[in-house]
């Protein structure tokens, strides 16, 4: 059985809560697909060819802890824009979501580029002072130094480079469902998209 979940929204909007707890939920794999573009951006700080490091990138690159950075997200969304480093990380992305038992995916372009016939797609978004809210706290538990003030830049000019961008930019599809989790806990949007995967399920679907 195939089955693919599409999770699509800027940066901490609550993807990755959506996603592993989608997953979890109906036993499905997950690919963060902004780790791919991390991984690139990564190798390019330490002095790598963008579309080299895209078209050589191993699956262990997507392990690494030091990925979470500010630097690296940055790094990632400057990157993101060169439509030869997206066709290097296409293959990878399309042969997980095809993958047997079901996949969810999350990143910018999923729902309208990599798998545009994704068998439910989300949209997940919230304010950008929410979403800097969120990874400020985040940054902060983690024992990185930084201020609300900047994160919400950094949050603004991700979103302008990752929505503004020519190629594969960060827009909801037509058909996905949009989840705002500008006002909702994280219990009550896994909620929302979890009713929203179990019914576009198949009714004989195990
Ligand atoms: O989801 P994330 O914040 O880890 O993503 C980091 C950057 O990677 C993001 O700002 C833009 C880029 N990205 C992308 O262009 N397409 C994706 N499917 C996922 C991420």
């Amino acid at each position: 059985m195939t089955f693919t979940v599409a999770i699509d929204g800027p940066a901490a909007a609550g993807k990755g809560t959506l996603s592993k707890a989608v997953a979890r939920h109906f036993g499905f794999a997950h690919l963060d697909t902004g780790l791919l573009y991390r991984a690139v951006g990564a190798k390019v700080i330490a002095g790598a060819d963008p579309v080299s490091a895209a078209m050589a990138l191993d699956p262990v690159d997507l392990e690494d802890d030091s990925l979470r950075t500010p630097q690296v997200a940055q790094a990632a969304s400057k990157i993101a824009v060169d439509p030869k480093v997206r066709a290097a990380l296409e293959d990878f992305q399309r042969s997980f979501a095809r993958r047997s038992g079901g996949a969810v995916l999350d990143g910018r372009d999923i729902g309208t580029v990599i798998c545009p016939d994704a068998d439910v797609k989300l949209f997940v978004t919230a304010s950008p002072e929410r979403r800097a809210e969120r990874r400020f706290k985040e940054l902060q538990e983690r024992g990185l130094e930084t201020s609300l003030d900047q994160v919400l830049a950094d949050v603004k000019a991700r979103d302008a480079r990752d929505g503004g961008r020519v190629t594969a930019p960060m827009v909801a599809a037509d058909d996905a469902v949009l989840i705002d989790t500008s006002d909702l806990t994280a219990a009550e949007a896994i909620a929302v998209a979890v009713k929203a995967v179990s019914a576009a399920r198949k009714p004989d679907a195990p």
